[in-house]
């Protein structure tokens, strides 16, 4: 932690970011194994938002990975730093008056635990984007199983690494059993029962 810093508080509150925007600021923290579709899901999401006028915004691992995070790989301190980062930018984009959503494997759940913790009670949402180990190496869009079923890929997640799957996420998402058109009305309907949209 560094020390000699002062926090300064801006003029604009969170609260006036958020009433311009007309919504209610939060994270979507969308978690999974590779290839169970939170990706494919929450780009789904983030047009169905946009299409109603809400200002969204999608962090996404791939991506992410390729900037911000492109000094990390996939050791478990690594992916603890990749979710602390995320759980940070997450929470300033959330001051910022704007729905964040983020679409990492987000293995651990006491890094999640962390991410929400940043935020308000009612701000983080964690959606469970479930699909089996089976489902997604069936799969296997980026041909990333077929590698590290071979040894080429040590540390891959749900073979040499853990997914500790949320014991009560806020939402479950079968893409396992319905397809993304589905999954992302699932999604619009929770987020308007919750006040969000
Ligand atoms: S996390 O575990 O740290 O949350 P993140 O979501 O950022 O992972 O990145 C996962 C993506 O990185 C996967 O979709 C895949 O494309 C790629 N990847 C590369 N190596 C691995 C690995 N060892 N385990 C999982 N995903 C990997």
């Amino acid at each position: 932690m560094s020390t000699n810093l002062t926090w300064h508080e801006s003029i604009v509150s969170k609260a006036e970011r958020a009433e311009r925007k007309q919504q209610k600021p939060c994270v979507i923290w969308f978690t999974g194994l590779s290839g169970s579709g939170k990706s494919t899901l929450a780009n789904a999401l983030e047009r169905a938002l946009f299409e109603r006028g809400h200002h969204c915004y999608l962090l996404d691992g791939d991506n992410v990975r390729q900037g911000l995070n492109s000094d990390l790989g996939f050791s478990d301190e690594a992916r603890v730093e990749n979710i602390r980062r995320i759980g940070e930018t997450a929470k300033l984009f959330v001051d910022a008056g704007l729905i964040v959503m983020t679409a990492f494997i987000s293995p651990f759940r006491t890094e999640r635990e962390l991410a929400r913790n940043l935020v308000e009670d009612d701000e983080f949402i964690e959606v469970h984007v479930s699909a089996s180990l089976d489902v997604c190496e069936e799969r296997d869009p980026k041909g990333l199983y077929k590698k590290a079923r071979a040894g080429e890929i040590p540390n891959f997640t749900g073979i040499g690494s853990a997914y500790e799957a949320p014991e009560n996420p806020d939402l479950l998402v079968d893409t396992g059993s319905h397809d993304v058109g589905a999954c992302a009305e699932q999604l619009v309907d929770y987020l308007a029962k919750k006040g969000v949209i």
